[in-house]
């Protein structure tokens, strides 16, 4: 390499400094914000260090002992792995810290957590709904996982943060996001202003602003599904597979199947290059699997403002009421036209040969 060709290949090197951090980015648009205190600022960053946290441990996965089952099935009847107790223990920490959150809900532990707010006025109004680590049986294995959050607002600030305050519909989310632990680390979120996404630069430890507006196609030629369950998919979504299937030069079609099984990831895909995620009502899981208010509501929220759609085959995601905090729900969520079309022939209104 010559002098002139070295110092070009230094600039791209460290080109990635010249990008917006994480911090920066919030801070320049915590004006637009609705209720700008700065106290979502600071809850975005306590999010984004735990997320940092995980990370770091995860990359460790294999060389310490923190991969594999912890022994314990958590609220759900599901197997809990060593890293879903350390995520749910790093998140919590992190937002018990940071004084930001009144309340958090998550996947690893069966009630809401009442947060005691520690300082002056604009503390302690936030609730955090979480999944802290999706898709944790795919660590042992080397493949992608995430964290996934939603936040809304407490209500009514003069009654003590409670489960009821939580079971909010997804509407009224104030922000929604997921961390991807993949090939790289990225923190995508929404304030109703559009999706950004951030990517990790390891040797900083900062989230530099690497997809602004992301934007999700509004059909494409993917769909991910569990087609083992298929025997028990109503026959609605049967029809729609086998449509999917047929070959159709102009449509794109057989479509590809992608499935990683785990939510986030699945989704993240989909996301960037089209493509719907179905988790339907099975026998074995009769409302379907995935949570409403931790695992549904943020993605929809994200998938809406990407320019997509999320529906349980016949609502809105956003629009359901919930009962309980880790209620279940159908969900079709991705490409506009796909979760159409999906629904379509859910209503009975299509057939595969139509
Ligand atoms: P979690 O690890 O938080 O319990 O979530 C697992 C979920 C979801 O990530 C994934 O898409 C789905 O389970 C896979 O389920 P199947 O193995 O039934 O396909
Ligand atoms: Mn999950
Ligand atoms: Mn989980």
């Amino acid at each position: 390499m010559n002098d002139d060709a070295h110092e070009t290949f230094e600039t791209e090197a460290t080109d990635f400094l010249r990008m917006e951090t994480l911090e920066q980015f919030i801070i320049e648009r915590q004006g637009s914000f609705p209720h700008s205190t700065g106290a979502f600022s600071r809850l975005l960053r306590d999010i984004s260090v735990a997320g940092k946290i995980v990370n770091r441990d995860m990359r460790r996965a294999g060389l310490v002992d923190i991969a594999g089952a912890t022994g314990e099935i958590n609220v759900q009847g599901e197997v809990q792995q060593k890293m879903d107790a350390l995520a749910h223990r790093e998140f919590v920490r992190a937002l018990k810290r940071g004084g930001e959150c009144c309340l958090i809900g998550s996947e690893e532990h069966a009630e809401a957590i009442p947060i005691k707010a520690n300082s002056g006025d604009g503390d302690g109004e936030y609730i955090v709904l979480l999944d802290p680590l999706d898709g944790s049986s795919n660590i042992e294995v080397n493949v992608s996982v995430g964290t996934i959050f939603s936040v809304y607002r407490l209500p009514d600030s003069s009654v003590p943060p409670s489960l009821d305050a939580a079971l909010q519909a997804g509407i009224h989310q104030v922000a929604a996001g997921y961390i991807v632990y993949g090939s790289s680390t990225m923190l995508v979120y929404t304030t109703g202003q559009g999706v950004n996404g951030f990517t990790l630069e390891p040797s900083i430890g900062e989230f530099l602003l690497s997809h602004p507006n992301i934007t999700t196609p509004a059909t494409a030629s993917s769909y991910s599904i569990n087609e083992g369950n298929y025997n028990s998919f109503q026959r609605g979504l049967k029809e729609y597979i086998k449509w999917m299937q047929i070959s159709d030069k102009e449509s794109g079609r057989p479509y590809s199947t992608r499935y990683i099984g785990s939510f986030v990831s699945d989704f993240h895909r989909n996301l960037l290059k089209g493509g719907i995620y179905i988790y339907p009502a099975t026998t074995k899981s009769p409302n379907g699997k995935l949570r409403l208010m931790y695992e549904a509501n943020p993605l929809a929220y994200i998938v809406e403002q990407a320019g997509g759609r999320a529906s349980d085959g016949v609502m809105r995601i956003m629009d359901k009421q919930p009962e309980t905090l880790h209620q279940r729900t159908p969900l079709y969520i991705g490409s506009k036209d796909m979760v159409l079309m999906a629904e379509e022939f859910l209503s009975g209104n299509r057939l595969h040969t139509d």
